[in-house]
């Protein structure tokens, strides 16, 4: 294969790279060990112990036990889980989330609520933060589950879980968390949490993508989401993909070695690359609470441009980072997350995410920090919103005003949609 030109990566929310430990402890599993776990001869038993030692370490990582650990294909699967199970084992019907968590759990309500069940997403304030008596307000009898995440992928603002799930365990709902963002930035304990269950996905920890984790708490009833052989103690059918596993457990083991780095040195990347473009760059704003939050994203509003053409001449240098906005069949939908806070949809079109990781360096922040300030400068200067734009007079400014009044409106509406 050629070689890839050297890439400045920011987009440690979206996947991470694999670390050479895991990818190291993966190898004998593709070419030597690949007996079935299930298969009773020596073979097959050799594998087993080897998914259970992985086991071991992925509940270390969050402190549960390794009883209740359930490998599953990705975050996604393991959100889905959490709340199918929760609703079949009680029988009710109504579901509560947050209109920021990832599409994992978005897209899922909404399949549930168009198959009868009712699903509340609730609001968050303007700097991404929830209010807990929202919360409280919006559990009925026929609540089977609450889930909010535990840190926001957008945003990087961490929610209060230990005590959503203390409101939850007061009220007699389930309670689970999506906590693919955190392992590796907080130290994640289960028991201090007090949830029920909790997700987590190896691909945003330097391992593999298409290897998840669901955390069920010991006495939690549970009813399976994908249903076939007895693997996994009965709670999921399927093979387990036995190089992703052992992956993730050396990813897991790493995660715990790597915090202290990513509290402080990448904590301290992150700080400077925000502090210089909010200073150096006019008309930025963070979008977010400042604190509690991911010590790795920032997530920065750059008025008067679309991210989507700063990704572009990103990419043309070499750096990646994303939008909070998705782009679906070439129309550009603002981020639900930031919509949900109220960002208007022309600020949240302008809106781009950073997210560092461990082999971020001061030299990677150097070089966006040189390609950034022009990239933003060239794009304002050929913008109609851009109030210092030199042909102003030439463009319908005040009909882009007018439009930019309409997006707020629209956004305002979209935060009443949310309550
Ligand atoms: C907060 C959050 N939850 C869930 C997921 C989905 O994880 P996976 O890609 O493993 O399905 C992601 C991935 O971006 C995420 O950021």
């Amino acid at each position: 294969m050629n070689e890839l030109p050297k890439v400045y990566y920011f987009d440690n929310n979206a996947t991470t790279r694999i670390a050479p430990e895991v990818a190291d402890a993966m190898i004998p599993f593709l070419r030597e060990y690949w007996g079935n776990p299930s298969s009773a001869y020596a073979f097959g038993a050799q594998v087993h112990k080897h998914v259970e030692a992985a086991r071991e370490k992925v509940a270390a990582l969050v402190n549960a036990d390794p009883k209740e650990v359930l490998f599953t294909s990705c975050g996604t699967e393991s959100n889905n889980s959490a709340i199918h199970s929760a609703l079949v084992t009680t029988g009710k019907k109504h579901v509560i989330t947050t209109a920021v968590e990832h599409s994992a759990n978005i897209n899922f309500g909404e399949y549930l609520q168009k198959r009868g069940y009712e699903v509340t997403f609730l609001p968050v304030e303007s700097d991404g933060s929830l209010d807990l008596h929202r919360l409280e307000q919006a559990i009925r009898p026929d609540t089977a589950i609450v889930s909010v995440m535990y840190a926001n992928n957008e945003t990087g603002v961490i929610f209060p879980i230990e005590e959503v799930a203390a409101i939850c365990r007061s009220r007699g709902v389930l309670c689970h968390t999506d906590a693919v963002q955190v392992p590796g930035k907080l130290r994640v304990d289960v028991k201090a949490l007090g949830v029920d269950f909790l997700s987590l996905s190896a691909h945003k920890l330097h391992a593999p993508k298409g290897i998840g984790m669901l955390y069920v708490k010991r006495r939690t009833k549970y009813q399976p989401y994908v249903i076939g052989g007895h693997q996994e103690r009965g709670r999921r059918g399927g093979t387990e993909s036995v190089p992703n596993v052992v992956g993730f457990g050396r990813a897991a083991e790493l995660a715990m070695a790597t915090l202290e780095d990513e509290n402080t040195r990448v904590r301290a990347l992150r700080d400077r690359l925000e502090n210089h473009i909010l200073r150096q760059i006019p008309n930025t704003i963070r979008n977010g609470a400042k604190e509690p939050r991911l010590p790795n994203t920032a997530n920065i509003a750059f008025d008067f441009v679309e991210a989507e053409a700063v990704l572009m001449l990103l990419d043309q240098v070499g750096i990646c980072a994303s939008s909070g906005s998705a782009c679906t069949t070439g129309s550009l939908d603002p981020s639900h997350v930031l919509s949900a806070m109220g960002v208007t949809p022309m600020r949240a079109r302008g809106s781009v995410r950073f997210s560092l990781g461990i082999y971020n360096t001061e030299e990677d922040v150097d070089y966006l920090l040189k390609h950034l300030p022009p990239i933003i400068q060239k794009l304002r200067d050929i913008s109609p919103l851009n109030p210092e734009h030199p042909d102003n007079d030439k463009y319908d400014i005040a009909g882009a005003r007018a439009k930019h009044e309409q997006d707020l409106a629209v956004a305002k509406d979209q935060e009443i949609v949310a309550a």
